[in-house]
């Protein structure tokens, strides 16, 4: 992704735009699906990361299926043209109404609790569902994304496994597989396999699994020399140990992941203007025609997110402190070392492609950005800006006497 393009596709989509690479996308499903040497391999994209009705028909094209947290993910999943099967659902704390739905859409369903369980079993006990197990596992970047763990609310305690097989044993409930996610951002690549010793000691419980889906968390790196996941040294180790099950089971299973940031995180780019230098008596200041209402991840993860100044590459390197103009704190970076920024200056942020645009709000009553996807050379614009008019659109102004 060069800056010439980037540079021409804000003075076309104006500023701040965020700019997807359709190579990289499809460079990142080829490393991950080559990385697992396993006779059956489905990838569930998943489309929380970023979710444009664009970017889901590029994984449909390359074979991926979904996993979906809402049911209007679903919808959107089944508009982008996925079929019902290849869709996972993996809500949490929804209603029942809710997996009602899925029902009848006739995607697959992952329960993520008893109650929901037994609801199942009394009134669709042949509907074939996923049951997702909590290891108790402590992995993820940080805590907001740390979900295996004892004190987390997703999955059944592993430790329910026993209350599970009554259940379904009284109703003759079709548990076709079994989940597991730990997290984002996982630090330590042992915990992929911790959980997979754990998650197989739950599968061997069940004759009717016939798909195992480890979830995801893989870590992509945000700066030079970070820890990132070794897709491929993972990839071997993990396909030794499933292979090795199957082959003990005598069965093969379906080996099922739901990536998102994997996929997508490095392939998006956020561009914002420079509004003003400000020099204070303890720094210097870069207010952008932007902030944590189009990218919170710095503001709600401390997430690092290099910056660079694309409209002047080369400038003499200064610290600034680059923030937004929303109107409580507001930082996306504090003693950034950046080539000189000046007032009109185009500062670009990388991994924005996973949990940036679908994190975006209306705060402050500011439209959300547009988005483009760059592919086979030429920029398509994916998704346009915001305006007023859709700020206020759902707004009904009641008749009283005010
Ligand atoms: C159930 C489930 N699957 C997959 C993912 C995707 O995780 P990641 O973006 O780290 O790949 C998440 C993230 O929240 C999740 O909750």
């Amino acid at each position: 992704m060069d800056n010439a393009t980037i540079t021409a596709a804000v003075k076309e989509f104006d500023s701040p735009l965020y700019v997807y690479d359709s190579s990289k996308i499809r460079d990142n499903y080829k490393q991950f699906t080559e990385a697992f040497k396993v006779e059956k391999l489905k990838v569930h994209y998943a489309c929380k990361a970023l979710n444009n009705l664009t970017i889901l028909r590029l994984f449909k094209s390359m074979g991926s299926g979904l996993d979906c947290v809402s049911i209007n993910e679903v919808q959107i999943g089944l508009k982008a043209g996925f079929s019902a099967e290849d869709i996972l659902f993996t809500p949490n704390n929804v209603s029942i109404e809710e997996y009602e739905e899925a029902i009848k859409l006739g995607v697959a369903i992952n329960v993520d609790n008893l109650t929901t369980l037994e609801h199942f079993g009394m009134n669709h006990p042949n509907v074939p569902i996923y049951i997702r197990i909590n290891p108790h596992l402590m992995a993820g970047g940080n805590q907001k994304i740390s979900v295996g763990h004892i004190d987390s609310k997703f999955g059944i305690s592993i430790h329910q496994v026993p209350h599970i097989e009554r259940i379904a044993k009284k109703f003759d409930i079709n548990i076709k597989g079994v989940h597991v996610h730990t997290g984002s951002d996982i630090l330590d690549p042992e915990i992929f396999v911790k959980a997979a010793e754990l998650v197989f000691s739950v599968v061997e419980k069940f004759e009717s699994v016939t798909h195992i889906d480890f979830g995801s968390g893989f870590k992509v790196a945000y700066k030079d020399g970070d820890l990132h996941t070794d897709m491929e040294a993972l990839g071997s180790k993990f396909s030794q140990s499933f292979n090795e099950f199957c082959q003990r089971q005598g069965k093969t299973y379906t080996l099922e992941f739901e990536p998102g940031k994997f996929m997508v995180s490095n392939a998006g780019f956020f561009v914002a203007k420079t509004n003003v230098v400000k020099q204070t008596t303890s720094c210097t200041f870069i207010g952008l025609d932007t902030g944590f209402n189009h990218l919170i991840r710095p503001m709600f993860y401390n997430a690092h997110h290099e910056i660079e100044n694309i409209t002047n590459p080369t400038g003499d390197k200064k610290v600034y402190n680059v923030v937004g103009y929303i109107c409580e704190t507001d930082t996306f970076a504090m003693d950034r070392i950046i080539p000189e920024v000046r007032k009109g200056d185009l500062l670009m942020f990388r991994n924005a492609g996973a949990y940036c645009a679908t994190m975006a709000s209306n705060y402050n009553s500011r439209p959300r950005p547009a988005e483009v996807l760059i592919h086979d050379g030429k920029v398509h614009l994916i998704k346009r800006r915001e305006t007023l008019e859709d700020i206020l659109a759902t707004q009904v102004e009641a008749e009283i006497e005010i």
